[in-house]
């Protein structure tokens, strides 16, 4: 095949099947650095297009040179009619996630603590805890939709753990997540921006709380003055609040619900993974979902790139769903193998300054949900066909109908 006429890999409707894996080889195969010509109804922008880089070694190439590359103008695909994307836009430039160095790093720094290993690795009891009561309401219910009862709960009790925010105003911190996602979504309801306004002000709130009555949490350490490395103001803290629940919950639910459609499907290999849980499943599964399908830099100078010239001021689109899926990096990438090993896939991003922050929590994560299921939910099966949300960022389901089976 060749790459069709009128592909825009910034269009929902390119992924509304999923990754487009044939389109995405032969952009691999006949131009791995591409000329995306359109950009149709996107507030905010009057060029006619945009680079895009589609194997595992460009993706890494594009992230690594953050000096060339920069997040600053805008690191998310956003295509709407109307003037929203702008004012999203300048809300992430308060993000790390959207600051170019010396500033990423000087802000990332302050909040790599609650993110180490170790740190990560004291929410594993809790976490666990709570992966097995989420497997074991679900089994409670019979039939129902896996998104929803069983993939969503963690990842955003994990951030919640994570920042010490009450038990009690946890629902609402859910519920504007769900909010802030899925813009192009027909079903997606409530306004976004609202939304972000009002996580902002919960946490500017939390953070303004632990400045004067300090517990011991992650939020006391990162909004009280540290002599060395600075402390976050309750305004970047709110920031990062936002940063985390839309970073951290959306993406991990996709890789569980992605995982759990991936395992149903090979039902050899969820026989080998309730048998022997091999630790290398996780990765699979994160490689397999791609639950981020792309970011995005700008260029800062005229520069070479994969031989061809890209200019100044010229966006570039990373492929993250494509890399995952190079076959130069990764034999048989279309199957699904828990033991591969090793598996460089580029879910969380190249390794370059900006690699996720969240990569070790999302990995914990995935781990305990899948042993909860495989715990409490062994006979799980699929009833029909996933409900896809609308989007070209992420690859996201909102409905997966299942039988969650008989309690062991
Ligand atoms: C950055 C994916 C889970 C927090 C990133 C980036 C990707 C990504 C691709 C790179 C952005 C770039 O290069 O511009 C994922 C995936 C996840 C996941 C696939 C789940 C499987 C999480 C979690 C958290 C988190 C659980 C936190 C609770 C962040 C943050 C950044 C980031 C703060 C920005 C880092 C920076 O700019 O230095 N993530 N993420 N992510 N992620 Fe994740």
């Amino acid at each position: 095949m060749a790459v069709p006429e009128g592909i825009d890999v910034t269009d929902a409707s390119t992924f509304e099947d999923g990754i487009p894996h044939d389109l995405f080889a032969e952009l691999r195969r006949t131009a791995p650095i591409w000329w995306n010509p359109q950009r149709r109804g996107v507030a905010g922008y009057d060029d006619e297009g945009f680079w895009v880089v589609s194997t595992h070694e460009l993706v890494q190439d594009v992230s690594r040179r953050n000096d060339v590359f920069s997040s600053w103008e805008n690191t998310v695909m956003v295509r709407n009619a109307d003037d929203a994307p702008r004012a999203q836009i300048e809300a992430q430039r308060a993000t790390m996630l959207n600051k170019d160095e010396p500033e990423h790093s000087a802000l990332r720094r302050i909040v790599t603590r609650g993110f180490t290993p170790r740190a990560v690795n004291g929410l594993r009891a809790a976490l666990a805890a709570r992966a097995q009561d989420i497997a074991r309401t679900a089994a409670g219910l019979g039939r129902g939709n896996f998104v929803e009862e069983a993939a969503c709960e963690l990842p955003l009790q994990a951030i919640a753990d994570l920042l010490g925010v009450p038990q009690e105003d946890r629902r609402k911190l859910f519920d504007w997540s769900n909010q802030m996602t899925g813009r192009d979504d027909p079903d997606a309801h409530g306004d976004p921006l609202v939304a972000v306004g009002e996580i902002a002000g919960y946490a500017y709130a939390l953070a303004t709380e632990r400045r004067e009555r300090p517990a011991d949490d992650i939020v006391t350490k990162l909004v009280r003055a540290q002599v060395e490395d600075g402390a976050l103001t309750p305004e970047e803290f709110a920031y990062f609040v936002i940063l985390l629940v839309v970073a951290g919950s959306e993406t991990t639910r996709n890789s569980i619900t992605h995982g759990l459609m991936a395992f149903l499907d090979n039902p050899e290999q969820w026989e080998l993974y309730k048998r022997e849980r091999p630790s290398t499943a996780v990765d699979e599964i994160i490689r397999w979902a791609s639950p981020v399908l792309s970011f995005q830099r700008t260029a800062t100078r005229d520069t070479e790139l994969g031989g061809r010239t890209v200019r100044k001021g010229d966006r570039v689109v990373m492929l993250y769903a494509s890399a995952n899926y190079d076959e130069t990096v990764f034999e048989e990438p279309r199957r699904f193998d828990i033991m591969r090993s090793p598996n460089p896939h580029l879910a969380f991003g190249g390794t370059g300054a900006h690699y996720c922050l969240g990569a070790n929590l999302a990995r914990l994560e995935v781990e305990l949900m899948f042993d909860a299921i495989a715990d409490q939910l062994p006979d799980i099966t699929i009833l029909g066909p996933p409900t896809r949300m609308r989007s070209a960022w992420l690859n996201s389901i909102k409905v997966l109908p299942v039988d969650y089976g008989t309690c062991p």
